[in-house]
């Protein structure tokens, strides 16, 4: 393949693979499972991208591997009716045909995991998109780098990638174990907890201890990876008695280093300031169907005064739409828009200027990346906000 015997887009692929191999000193590569590409939003790729992901088809590259696409710039079924700019929506379907051409399925969720592509524990994929590298390797205990999106696609061509880092044993052991002293009340201080960790730790493996596993539901795991995962360049936590590798035995060496945590103010650092808010956004990462059902509860039939996003995969929009739960999300004034996210979306021109969020990640990206003014809190007081339509109280 290197020597371009299966012609020069195979080539190119594997001198990517290659090189990584070589600078991180990989000893073998390993065959991938499953690839997942970010960098599909034209916002973010534009037309040099776009360019890049051309020729690459032209030249007769396409994927060996099932491979999965991070979410485009917009709502792919319902743009028009949500308000996205035409031409933007033009520009995005060129994106999705040069996928296309790969061979990518066009899936478009940074929760890949939560639509039939869960890799088992041990197996090795080639996932970009930080928030779903860290739940790939902590949650489901399979194994992969935070790959760049031109990485996790030369990887899913070649169908392989070169084992270092986080694909091999020695790179999973914990480098800090990180001592909670603190409540965990909802998925808000989970963030909190996740942002303030990877502003400490910067690189390694985090082993949280002091975890009641019994108070973490599954979403709030998302939260804690992808809020990790914002701040630092940590793609694998442990969690006591919770994360597969740790259930099944691993532990920090002595000596490894203890971060403790008392509190999460560090973790916060937003203004709580009462504030009129244009859009709530739940589901960064992409909403589970749980989560869109604690919306309806706690939504109550109630209408909304602001304009309320929940933002997941086509297919859970589908289930929640079976279940009734899309149903009960419009009736209130929402909406649930699929295979995009604020962040990636152009809301800078679609008239938003703040928003409220439980996603510490969201926070984190969405002034930068979309110009908003942005709240922090729990689902519960999402929900109040949107329906007064302002900030008031936060804890
Ligand atoms: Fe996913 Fe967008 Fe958040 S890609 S992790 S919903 S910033």
């Amino acid at each position: 393949m290197l020597e371009g015997r299966e012609g020069p887009a195979v080539q190119k692929a594997m001198e990517i693979v290659v090189a990584l191999g070589n600078i991180y000193e990989a000893e073998h590569l390993a065959p991938i499972a499953h690839a997942h590409v970010a960098g599909v939003s034209y916002k973010n790729l534009g037309e040099a991208g776009l360019e890049f992901l051309r020729e690459w088809a032209a030249q007769g590259a396409r994927v060996r591997v099932p491979t999965t696409l991070n979410p485009a710039g917009l709502d792919l079924d319902r743009w028009e009716a949500i308000g996205f700019p035409a031409e933007f929506a033009r520009n995005q379907a060129r994106v999705l045909e040069a996928f296309d051409a790969l061979g990518l399925a066009q899936l478009c969720t940074c929760t890949p995991y939560q639509v039939g592509h869960v890799p088992a524990m041990g197996e090795h994929v080639a996932w970009a998109e930080s928030s779903a590298v860290i739940y790939a390797n902590s949650v489901l205990g399979a194994r992969t780098n935070r790959e760049g999106g031109p990485g996790a696609l030369a990887a899913a061509i070649a169908g392989r990638v070169a084992a270092y880092g986080l694909h091999i044993d020695a790179g999973r052991a914990p480098t800090h174990i990180i001592d909670v002293r603190c409540p965990l009340r909802d998925e808000a201080d989970f963030g909190a907890l996740g942002y303030l960790i990877g502003e400490r730790m910067k690189q390694g493996v985090a082993y949280f201890r002091g975890i009641d596993p019994q108070t973490i539901a599954p979403h709030c795991l998302k939260l804690l990876g992808a809020a990790i995962a914002t701040a630092s360049a940590v793609a694998l936590c442990h969690v006591e008695g919770v994360t597969p590798e740790a259930r099944a035995g691993l532990e920090p060496s002595p000596g490894t280093p203890v971060i403790e945590v008392a509190d999460l103010d560090e973790g916060r650092r937003i203004s709580n300031a009462p504030l009129d808010i244009d859009l709530v956004w739940v589901g960064c990462p992409h909403a589970t169907l749980d989560e869109i059902a604690a919306v309806v509860s706690l939504l109550d039939g109630r209408k909304v005064a602001t304009d309320l996003w929940v933002t997941t995969a086509r297919e859970i929009r589908a289930q929640a739409a079976g279940r009734g739960l899309l149903a009960a999300i419009e009736a209130s004034g929402g909406q649930i828009i699929s295979n995009t996210c604020v962040v990636v979306a152009p809301v800078e021109v679609m008239g938003y200027k703040t928003m409220a969020t439980n996603s510490r990640k969201g926070i984190y990206f969405a002034p930068g990346h979309a110009g908003l003014e942005v709240r922090y809190g729990s689902l519960a007081q999402l929900v109040e906000t949107a329906v007064s339509g302002r900030w008031e109280v936060a804890s």
